[in-house]
């Protein structure tokens, strides 16, 4: 375990330049790998997570190379042309590459054994299980629906329509994923709308996607199978999920003005920034735009004063999922309540991050309530003292959400495992410092 402390600095200032996208990271390695020809990834995240699909990919028989020029290019087989892989596919810490290619090697008629850090190996799998054994997969789980696992594709995949019993796009993704290779039409229900990127990368690899809007936020998302995905290029744009920990320390330091470039911000990833701004903070979102289907825009954020707490709108939970650790830091500096409801699904996340972000905020001498699915916190205006070691169990968010708060903190914030960090933003550490952070080994 590498120890990470932040102290409190003066206001951030400069240009971030934010690592690809994780979830179009992963598809784009793996759709490239399902069309026949050349795929060529600019912006790639080279985090872990991503590493672990590309591995993965290459043993179920796509070729996949990173150039001198920085481009990652991939040749793969077609749909239905994945190979049976000789060895366990290593996922890591990561939950999407899990759920993703559980989707498409249940859709081939192929086994593969999934395997994962700690952490993953806690994490349930049963919701990626029912729909593809409803398509004919098997499978061969620990304690029932836990990593070791390992899933059989069957001859004669049936296409299914399914109902999602949780607001995930990763469900989503396997089902869809595994319907390329069914005979007839694929439909997900989805009654939350959930990140589109599965449909819209999908799209942009030719192939028909029908999205049919049921109202209510409800939609249906249909895919006939055997299509034929056209290579193509895609530009990853930057991750609006790693790009709210320096916005969120900028918010918090007064005087910042930081500019975040070329960010992946859909209506399905935006929440945090609407959030943020209900709370009274300062983003300009410039220059909206339209790259290989994804919206993007650039974004500069200024440290006003003191953000205000908020309820935060339960329907917006699935757009920003991923960000209620570092809106919690936000939260405690805020001066009022924020309370923050229908978050039962992060309590399933790389850690039970409802739990994690309690203890460490009270460790903070922060004051809170924590409920089965809820979390009020009660700021007033200023940041709390700090001064806590914080346990991170193997979850990259929580390690950065709070090395940000340690930067406003009267006394330091360690925290135990800066490693999990590579996961998903490798420069992060410089990245932060370079803008005026003071984030570093622990001091002797
Ligand atoms: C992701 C979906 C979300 C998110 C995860 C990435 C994806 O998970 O938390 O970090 O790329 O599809 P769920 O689908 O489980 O909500």
């Amino acid at each position: 375990m590498t120890a990470l402390q932040s102290k409190n600095c003066g206001r951030l200032e400069g240009l971030a330049r934010i690592p690809g996208d994780k979830s179009i990271s992963h598809r784009s390695l793996m759709f490239g790998a399902l069309t026949v020809g050349e795929t060529i990834i600019s912006g790639l995240l080279e985090g872990e997570d991503v590493l672990h699909t590309a591995q993965a990919m290459r043993q179920l028989g796509a070729t996949i190379d990173k150039g001198s020029d920085g481009l990652w290019r991939i040749y793969g087989a077609g749909i239905g042309g994945l190979q049976q892989p000789d060895s366990p596919l290593e996922m890591g810490n990561s939950g999407t590459s899990t759920r993703l290619l559980i989707g498409l090697v249940g859709g081939h008629n192929i086994s593969a054994t999934f395997t994962g850090d700690a952490s993953l190996s806690k994490r349930p799998m049963k919701r990626v299980m029912d729909p593809l054994e409803m398509m004919g997969a098997t499978f061969e789980a620990t304690d029932g629906d836990k990593l070791p696992l390992t899933v059989t594709g069957p001859e004669d995949l049936l296409a299914i329509e399914y109902e999602l019993p949780v607001a995930s796009a990763q469900v989503k993704s396997a089902v869809l994923l595994a319907g390329l290779n069914a005979r007839g039409t694929t439909t997900v229900i989805e009654n939350k709308p959930t990140r589109d990127h599965t449909e819209k990368m999908l799209q942009h690899f030719g192939v028909e996607v029908d999205v049919e809007d049921l109202g209510d936020g409800k939609s249906a998302i249909s895919v006939k199978g055997h299509q034929t995905l056209q290579p193509g290029a895609i530009d990853v744009p930057s991750d609006p999920s790693s790009a709210a920990f320096p916005a969120v320390a900028a918010l918090l330091l007064e005087g910042s003005e930081i500019a975040l470039p070329n960010i992946a911000l859909s209506d399905r990833r935006n929440g945090l920034y609407l959030t943020l701004e209900e709370m009274g903070a300062s983003i300009e979102i410039c220059n909206p735009r339209i790259q290989a289907g994804e919206q993007v825009a650039d974004l500069i954020v200024r440290g006003t004063g003191p953000l205000k707490g908020i309820d935060v709108d339960p329907a917006r939970v699935p757009s920003m999922i991923d960000e209620f650790p570092v809106l919690a830091m936000a939260a405690a500096c805020a001066k009022g309540t924020t309370r923050m409801t229908g978050l039962e699904e992060l309590r399933v996340k790389e850690s039970d991050r409802l739990l994690m972000v309690a203890n460490g905020l009270k460790a903070c001498g922060v004051d809170l309530e924590m409920g089965e699915d809820s979390l009020t916190i009660h700021g007033n205006g200023k940041p709390p003292q700090g001064g806590a070691m914080i346990e991170t169990a193997l979850d990259h968010r929580i390690a950065m959400s709070f090395l940000v708060l340690g930067t406003v903190t009267p006394e330091f914030i360690t925290v135990d495992d800066g490693a999990p960090i590579q996961t998903s933003f490798p420069t992060f550490v410089p990245l932060m410092n370079e803008l005026g952070c003071y984030l570093g080994a622990v001091d002797g």
